[in-house]
């Protein structure tokens, strides 16, 4: 029962992380050093790996990994990293769950010496709030929890407590805080219409050290 269920949980994180590699692909540079945020299963750096990424590191708050080496855990604020140390960094659907988003992104602005590119879901209109609050109940803590019981992933502290929704407008203000710059997003409609996955491909300033967590940046023209 549990070895069938365990294949189809595989097959379809695969099939996802695939596809969302193949997004992410394009706005990276050829044979990247990468560090994946909220990495969750492992599933993502992965793909990112298999799509030319030369290495993709991994960092979260919980370790629930199934795939790959395992997240180097952190406290959600500050990245064990230095300034700077990879080409770019990913969040995949990870800015609704942190406590405070801008700082988040400010870090990884900081470790990275290029793009921030984020995933993220976003509702369009009512409808689409209404929505995505039903899927985080059946996406959230419970799904988390059922996973778990079904030893589909290590048991762990549920990480997906805060969730909120963050329109695609937001996500740029975010970025605005943190000092980045909102150089393109890509969306791709999803859920009826109601939600777009959005791909925010975020940027720096061009040149200088990076700039550590406590420092912000002077607020830049979003496009
Ligand atoms: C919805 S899951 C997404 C996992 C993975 N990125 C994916 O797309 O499959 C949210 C992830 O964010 C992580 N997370 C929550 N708060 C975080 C924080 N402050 N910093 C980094 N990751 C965090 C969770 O542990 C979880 O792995």
């Amino acid at each position: 029962m549990i070895a069938p269920l365990r294949g189809a949980f595989h097959r379809q994180l695969r099939r996802r992380a695939g596809h969302l590699a193949g997004r992410i692909a394009p706005h990276l540079p050829t044979g990247a050093t990468l560090l994946d945020i909220g990495s969750g299963t492992g599933h993502n750096a992965e793909a990112l790996r298999a799509r030319g990424a030369r290495t993709c590191a991994e960092a979260d708050v919980v370790d629930f990994h199934v795939v790959g080496g395992g997240p180097v855990l952190f406290d959600g604020a500050r990245l064990p990293f230095a300034d700077r140390v990879f080409d770019a960094c990913l969040l995949a659907f990870v800015l609704s769950y942190t406590d405070d988003p801008v700082a988040l992104l400010r870090e990884a602005g900081r470790v990275a010496s290029g793009r921030v590119l984020v995933l993220q879901s976003c509702p369009r209109g009512r409808a689409g709030r209404i929505a995505l609050r039903l899927r985080g109940w059946v996406q959230g803590p419970l799904a988390f929890r059922l996973c778990a019981i079904l030893r589909l992933i290590p048991s762990s502290p549920a990480p997906l407590h805060t969730r909120r929704l963050l329109s695609r407008e937001r996500v740029g203000d975010l970025a605005d805080e943190a000092g980045l710059r909102l150089a393109r997003a890509v969306p791709e409609p999803g859920l009826l219409g109601l939600v777009s996955r959005d791909l925010f491909v975020l940027e720096g300033p061009p040149e200088g050290p990076g700039l550590a967590a406590s420092t912000p940046r002077p607020r830049t023209q979003r496009p």
